[in-house]
């Protein structure tokens, strides 16, 4: 009775709501990671430049390598079952949170190396123009390092979408849990799973999609 109330009522809905966790999880947090990236590697890149900011830079370094030398599943469960292990709060919030904080390390790096991708000259023509060095790096390197890292940070997009399907550890119901559980109410294991993998590679590859069309977009302003 249950088996086929379910298939009629709610089977879709644990995927459309599911899809629904999935999306808001991964956009949140990919600005999140954008904005935690973004400070960190200005940070960093300002004290390999200018040695200033010795003591916030140790900070970020040592942020770096927790966050990076740690799997994002263990992260997620610390800052629920941990951290937040004695307050009533949103899943989703928690998930935002953890992938978002997870994904600032990955992104601090992809902004950093597009900082030391442009050239040191641009550096001295930007001073001897008379910028300061924050003017320097607002007007002149920045504006170039994020556009040669935009394609990077689109592939962070993808990365996290994917990464967040592990969220069902904290029985957040995201797509892949609730692909899961159409799984287990209806012995089927079949179906759901593989709709949720193809849910995954539609939007993966309509994303990749855009993104070469940015690219070459990009690639053709060069000139
Ligand atoms: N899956 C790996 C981990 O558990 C990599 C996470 C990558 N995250 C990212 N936002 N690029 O640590």
């Amino acid at each position: 009775k249950f088996y086929l109330n379910f298939i009629a009522d709610d089977r879709w809905k644990y995927l459309t709501n599911g899809l629904k966790t999935t999306l808001i999880v991964t956009v949140f947090a990919v600005l999140i990671g954008i904005a935690i990236g973004f400070l960190v590697a200005v940070v960093r890149s300002t004290y390999d430049k200018t040695k200033k900011l010795k003591v916030l830079n140790a900070l970020c370094k040592l942020y770096l390598t927790v966050i990076r030398g740690t799997p994002v599943v263990v992260q997620l469960l610390i800052i629920y079952f941990v951290i937040f292990g004695s307050v009533r709060i949103d899943k989703t919030i928690v998930a935002i949170l953890a992938f978002g904080l997870n994904s600032g390390a990955y992104v601090a790096e992809i902004i950093r190396s597009g900082i030391m991708s442009i050239d040191n000259g641009q550096f001295e023509a930007g001073r001897s123009l008379g910028f300061n060095y924050v003017q320097t790096m607002i007007y002149i390197v920045l504006p170039q390092a994020l556009k040669n890292v935009l394609p990077a940070l689109g592939n962070e997009f993808i990365v996290l979408l994917k990464e967040t399907s592990v969220a069902g550890y904290i029985a957040l119901e995201d797509l892949t849990k609730g692909g899961d559980i159409i799984r287990s109410r209806t012995y089927d294991a079949f179906m759901p799973l593989i709709a949720v993998a193809l849910i995954y590679l539609v939007m993966v590859l309509a994303f990749s999609k855009l993104l070469s069309i940015l690219e070459r977009r990009l690639r053709n302003s060069e000139r």
